[in-house]
């Protein structure tokens, strides 16, 4: 069976259901090195614990917003970035921040996503990221990030927001690597970056597993968290790993980041299998995937490592330099452990953070 690398789009797609003015927001995914598992207060989204992540540059949700020319909201999807259910979240979401921004005319949307958005992937970070900042580019009529901030609307107020509509959206606002900061205060939150996208050329290759949607949204699984035994050592430890990543971010010292991202992804995979009711994202494939990778990373000496979300499937960070060869391994590793299966592996990299334009959409393309 053929096995796919998919690159990921890189060129601006087009509206097809808007026409005139419209505030057209990018949004980038982002994926997790200290992973937010738990909320000490999920009213005020207000997570356990600290986190950081790198920002994705292909992986990425556009989103095209404008005042509802007959007054009421509509959401239209190019590729299907919102589920039904996830699409009522988003229409609450827009309510919520009319409420906190004093905005209050309809909106049109359009989404689109450069990533299948049913493969498991979360798509919730540059999802929530985009809606935010379409609407606001909407609202406001600004032009460009630095205009919207003259509104008012800096990155953290954004980031600040659009935590409410998913907590990982809040990470999505720097490019390179970003920390989300609890602080002492669910007001004292906050999210900056800690390095950009020039400063560590990483590769972010996605190995597909299985394209089902989740079991248990995240939601749900956050407030499981605590109920398992591990949740609180974890929460103890974490202080020290964060250091110990940052550390490794300054110093582009791959080989340390690498080890603390394995531990870290089956530290969230324990406390999740652990919690009442019990959670169990990572399937045997994955794991079976996580040990073949290990094992080639010592025999080929590739300095490759695993990460993963809510979900299947396998993220593998490395240098650019060594993305080829990872590349041809993972093909070779997937395709020797589920010889009758087709994964297809997404290629992205780090990437500089999100966007917003004034376009007049004039005709379909
Ligand atoms: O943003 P949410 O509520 O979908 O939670 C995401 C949590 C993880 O993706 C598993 C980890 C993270 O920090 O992104």
């Amino acid at each position: 069976m053929s096995r796919n690398t998919t690159s990921l789009q890189s060129h601006l797609t087009q509206s097809q259901h808007l026409r005139g003015l419209v505030a057209h927001a990018t949004a980038p995914s982002n994926i997790a090195f200290i992973k937010y598992w738990g909320k000490r207060d999920a009213k005020e989204q207000w997570p356990a614990n600290d986190s950081l992540s790198m920002t994705l540059d292909s992986a990425r949700t556009e989103t095209w917003a404008q005042i509802a020319p007959d007054g009421v909201n509509r959401l239209f999807r190019q590729e299907g970035v919102f589920s039904a259910s996830e699409e009522n979240k988003a229409f609450e979401f827009v309510d919520w921040l009319r409420k906190h921004t004093g905005f209050s005319a309809a909106l049109h949307f359009e989404t689109w996503n450069s990533f299948p958005a049913a493969a498991g992937i979360a798509s919730s970070a540059s999802g929530f990221a985009a809606l935010t900042l379409a609407a606001l580019g909407a609202w406001t009529g600004a032009s460009s990030l630095e205009d919207l901030a003259s509104h008012g609307f800096g990155l953290s107020k954004l980031a600040a927001l659009s935590r409410f509509g998913s907590g990982s959206a809040c990470r999505s606002w720097f490019g390179g690597f970003v920390e989300w900061s609890a602080g002492d205060h669910p007001l004292a939150q906050t999210v900056r970056q800690v390095a950009p996208a020039e400063h560590w050329n990483l590769c972010n290759l996605i190995c597909i597993l299985s394209s089902a949607a989740k079991e248990v949204g995240s939601t749900a699984a956050h407030s499981y968290a605590s109920s398992s035994p591990f949740f609180a050592p974890r929460l103890a430890g974490l202080g020290e790993r964060q250091k110990i990543v940052a550390r490794a971010i300054a110093g582009k010292d791959l080989v340390t980041l690498g080890r603390e991202l394995e531990a870290e992804a089956l530290e969230m995979h324990t406390v999740m299998q652990t919690a009442t009711p019990s959670i169990r994202y990572m399937t045997d494939e994955s794991v079976q995937l996580l040990a073949a990778l290990r094992q080639v990373r010592q025999q080929q000496e590739l300095p490759f490592y695993f990460t993963m979300d809510a979900g299947p499937n396998v993220h593998v960070i490395c240098e650019s330099q060594d993305r080829e060869r990872a590349l041809l391994a993972l093909r070779e590793i997937t395709g020797r452990i589920f010889p009758s299966k087709s994964v297809a592996i997404i290629e992205d990299r780090i990437g500089s953070g999100p966007s917003l334009r004034r376009v007049e959409v004039t005709s379909k393309c």
